[in-house]
């Protein structure tokens, strides 16, 4: 059995060139996610750069935040909060605008979604513009929700997401 530190997360990252259109450079998580070795080793990567801090709440955003925040959560023992694209939660919500490395969107929570105070860890597979997660750090912010830091599988650092979110603590597992 190969251990954590063996892996190179980059081999299991499908690069397709021009997608969703022409000039991006898409990274395509499913092959990692479909090898069970690797996405265990992934999450269990992602909870040893965040277990220092005291978490209550991980959100992540839909969709490909489910599918790291979930388990990175469960590993953690914490609960979790999705983020949803609009008109997609049942109850009371608050919502904002973002926008992404291609195209635009509005993202949801429920208001009851977080207790004010409750320290709050976001998650997601990728930081390119940092739009996404700049805008759910304002509706956790909102909330009352201390964000103690944001973890990702991937991070797109010429983009220079991070810069969006100064003050908050930023880990990525992969780079390019
Ligand atoms: C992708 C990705 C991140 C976001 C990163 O999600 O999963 O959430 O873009 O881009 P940014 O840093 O420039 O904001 P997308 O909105 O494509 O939705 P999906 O997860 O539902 O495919």
């Amino acid at each position: 059995m190969l251990t954590n530190a063996s892996l190179n997360f980059k081999d299991y990252i499908r690069v397709i060139e021009d997608f969703p259109t022409p000039g991006i450079s898409f990274k395509d998580i499913t092959t990692l996610l479909k090898d069970g070795q690797a996405y265990r080793a992934a999450i269990q990567e992602l909870r040893s750069m965040v277990e220092k801090y005291q978490i209550d709440l991980i959100a992540g955003p839909e969709a490909r935040g489910f599918v790291i925040g979930a388990p990175l959560a469960l590993e953690l023992g914490v609960g979790f909060v999705p983020v949803r694209k609009s008109g997609k939660l049942p109850g009371e919500t608050i919502s904002a605008s973002y926008s992404l490395e291609y195209g635009s969107d509005q993202l949801a929570m429920h208001k009851d979604a977080i207790v004010p105070g409750q320290r709050v860890l976001i998650a997601d597979d990728l930081l390119a513009t940092g739009g996404t997660i700049a805008t759910v750090v304002e509706l956790v912010q909102k909330l009352g929700g201390v964000i103690v830091g944001a973890a990702f599988l991937i991070e797109l650092e010429e983009l220079q997401g991070r810069k969006k979110f100064e003050g908050i603590e930023v880990h990525s597992l992969v780079t390019y």
